[in-house]
């Protein structure tokens, strides 16, 4: 029967190998001895191993030998090379060389029992962790996007389980929140990964070339189609079909999409034959289209047709918890594509990040990481490394009111008091009820920087 936790002694020496094999049989470990390298080789794959105790010297094999073998196939084995007084000096080289310690012989039985229990608790603690960060970055991730927000985490649950229906999902919300990523995850969760995931910039076009974009053209239909050209409809086949800032097209194509969608069915520019849709359609505006459609710019038909399922990504200045967890993750994605090995960033440029509005949300983040980390002297991001496009708190390309300029200006003294109110209260040169009471009605926060994982 497998133990717990399984040890393999190496040692030529009998007497070795009973005495330690019996002592640790006793403290309930699963044991097993064998007198060379070669056969230890051999029981190697019979069990998972937790721990090798081995003889430096060895007739044939010798203890460093084994262990340069082992690490070739087991890389995390942990070896404890055991050896007598007069080789105490090649035993602190096999540590240098990977053995995690050496025991002297002769033994001491409640040595050698005390420094095993604490091995074994010490490395399953470390496995623990392992696996329980494993975990957590799980639950803070889908495919390429993080977020430990509440309602992100709702969102990439609402993603993955709409993923597998083929139903139109309407992503809304600011530029650079994401929305092209959440997309891009929705169709690598869906059953459709393996077709091809085609994405149209609806704004970038004029109406007519997105139209021959989108449904492709017959040879001769209008002047310089001198071939077939397959649109981005057909190129999507059993895939996704990403219209992107849907809220830019006219309200011509608007009447064209409408009846394509609810037809399931096109026909190339020019052309005369009806072609099916087999692709999922997901769509993504940063316009509000609610406002859109009060104006007359939005047709509410199609509006509905795409908004079977409604996902509003909220904007980075909504979700601060995110800010530290991005920038970590910026920093460890820009640490590998420019192969630096920045650790992080001070407190004082955490603080000045946190304090930003962030108009650009986490797209903005990203730019501003990757500029900070292009000029960062030191290992670590310091404020003077950070340029932010506008004063922290202070306004960006909108006009603010006097009562949003007072509520980032409250955030900022707070956040640099460490939210000591009475300090607070002092910069600002109001009293503490004042600010109390300002804090209640602005519904201020303290940002708790979350934990790293
Ligand atoms: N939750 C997130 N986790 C990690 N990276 C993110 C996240 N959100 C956005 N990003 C980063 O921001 C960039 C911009 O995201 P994306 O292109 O999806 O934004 P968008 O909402 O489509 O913006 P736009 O409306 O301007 O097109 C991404 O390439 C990615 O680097
Ligand atoms: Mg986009």
């Amino acid at each position: 029967m497998e133990k717990e936790v399984n040890i393999l002694v190496v040692d030529d020496e009998e007497i070795v190998r009973d005495s330690l094999g019996g002592w640790l049989e006793e403290d309930g470990y699963g044991v097993e001895a064998v007198e060379s390298g070669k056969k230890a080789l051999e029981r190697l794959p019979e069990r998972s191993w937790d721990l090798m105790l081995v003889d430096l010297k060895m007739p044939g094999m010798d203890g460093i030998q084994l262990m340069d073998e082992v690490r070739k196939t087991h890389p995390d084995m942990l070896i404890i090379i055991m050896t007598a007084y007069a080789t105490v000096d090649t035993a602190v080289k096999a540590m240098k060389k990977g053995a995690y310690d050496y025991f002297v012989k002769p033994f001491n039985p409640d040595d050698i029992s005390l420094t095993i229990r604490k091995i074994v608790d010490h490395h399953r603690l470390v496995k623990e962790n392992l696996f329980l960060r494993k975990e957590l970055k799980k639950k803070y991730k889908l495919h390429d996007m993080i977020s430990k927000n509440e309602k992100m985490l709702e969102i990439f649950e609402l993603a993955r389980t709409v993923a597998k229906s083929g139903s139109t999902v309407l992503i809304q919300g600011e530029s650079g929140t994401g929305k092209e990523l959440l997309a891009r995850a929705i169709h690598d969760e869906s059953p459709r990964a393996d077709a091809p995931f085609i994405s149209v910039s609806c704004a970038s076009l004029t109406e007519s070339l997105l139209e021959s974009e989108l449904f492709g053209h017959e040879k001769g239909a209008f002047t310089g189609a001198t071939a077939i050209k397959r649109g981005k409809l057909e190129l999507a086949q059993d895939g996704t079909l990403f219209l992107d800032e849907i809220g830019d097209i006219s309200l011509k194509l608007q009447m064209d999409l409408l009846r394509v969608l609810e037809q399931k069915e096109f026909r190339r520019v020019g052309g005369t034959d009806l072609l099916p849709i087999t692709s999922r359609i997901l769509a993504a505006t940063n316009r509000d289209l609610q406002k859109a459609i009060d104006a007359g710019l939005f047709r509410a038909d199609l509006y509905y047709r795409l908004n079977v399922i409604s996902i509003h990504l909220p904007p980075l200045r909504e979700r601060r918890e995110d800010i530290p967890f991005l920038v970590d993750h910026f920093v460890g994605k820009f640490n590998i594509e420019m192969g630096k090995e920045i650790q992080g960033v001070s407190e004082e440029a955490v603080r000045a990040l946190m304090n930003h509005d962030w108009p650009g949300n986490a797209r903005e983040l990203r730019n501003v990481i990757e500029r900070a980390m292009v000029v960062a002297k030191e290992h670590i991001i310091t404020e003077a490394d950070i340029s932010l496009s506008v004063p922290p708190g202070g306004g960006n390309h909108r006009t603010k009111s006097l009562e949003e300029i007072e509520k980032a200006h409250i955030r900022l003294v707070l956040s640099e008091n460490q939210w000591n109110v009475a300090r607070s209260a002092q910069v600002l040169g109001i009293d503490r009820v004042t600010l109390y009471n300002k804090i209640r009605k602005f519904d201020l926060k303290r940002e708790t920087i979350a934990p790293k994982t």
